[in-house]
């Protein structure tokens, strides 16, 4: 019998971790329906003739992006296996300057689209007996100054996402990932100092994330992990700062 290609779906696909997710999968054998901005570069990262990567131009934060996904993917490939919520936002901006349209921007985005999309999945991934991983963040734990909206939406990711994995349980696994610092622009450029501040002696790659992010979909591997955040930051969440 043919082996049965599995089938991923990745908000946030035509940059950075995204695309080193969908990049991965797709080698691992996956199919992967992408999803991005318009204007995000999309078409540039995947080669519309690609014929096991489905592109989605689309808001993750509308509901017919959710719809419009599961209709493409379905009419495609007739299933759905993982989905990975990765698409995010970040806004530094002091409290007092904070518009509520800004607010709503990061939340809709790096959480609601997670709830959105589980929703519209929910049947298919059910089916498939398959797995959905966010990426949070390890601000979700910690945090600098001026960046409320980002770390409330990653805590509440994180909420989510354990939420779900019992509601959805036994069917379907949740687990979350949370990276530290993942350089997704020029890793060569990086300074001694910032790769010797990390206890494992480097900053993050997108690579990093991509690879447990194929272990947690793959219920051969990771059957038994379900509801868990995993801290993906070299390391950085448990070293003590204080001053000398
Ligand atoms: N890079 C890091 O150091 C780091 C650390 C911790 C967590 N994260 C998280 O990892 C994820 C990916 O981060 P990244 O560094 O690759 O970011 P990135 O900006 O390089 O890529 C994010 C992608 O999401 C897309 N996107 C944004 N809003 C969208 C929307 N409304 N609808 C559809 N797509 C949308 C963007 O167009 C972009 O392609 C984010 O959730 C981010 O919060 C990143």
């Amino acid at each position: 019998m043919p082996e049965v290609k599995r089938v991923a779906l990745v908000t946030g696909g035509a940059n950075g971790i995204g695309r080193a997710i969908c990049r991965y999968l797709s080698g691992l054998g996956w199919r992967v329906g992408v999803i991005d901005l318009p204007g995000s570069g999309l078409g540039r990262g995947f080669p519309p003739q690609a014929r096991n990567i489905v592109l989605i131009e689309g808001d993750v934060r509308e509901e017919k992006t959710a719809a419009r996904a599961m209709a493409a993917l379905t009419e495609r490939f007739g299933r759905l296996d993982g989905l990975v919520c990765n698409a995010g936002i970040m806004t530094r901006k002091p409290l007092r300057r904070l518009t509520l349209a800004e607010w709503h921007r990061v939340i809709d985005t790096n959480l609601t689209a997670a709830f959105l999309l589980t929703r519209a999945a929910e049947t298919a991934l059910r089916k498939a007996r398959g797995a959905i991983v966010t990426i949070a963040s390890t601000r979700a734990k910690m945090s600098e100054p001026n960046t409320e909206s980002y770390s409330a939406s990653k805590g509440g990711l994180v909420a989510l996402s354990h939420a779900l994995a019992i509601s959805l349980g036994p069917d379907v696994r949740v687990n979350c990932v949370s990276p530290g610092w993942i350089e997704t622009k020029d890793y060569a450029a990086l300074r001694r100092k910032d790769h010797a501040q990390h206890p494992a002696g480097r900053v993050g790659k997108p690579q990093d994330v991509a690879e447990i992010v194929a272990f947690l979909l793959d219920a051969e591997r990771s059957g038994f992990v379900t509801g868990a955040n995993f801290i993906i930051d070299g390391g950085m969440t448990r070293k003590m700062i204080y001053d000398e």
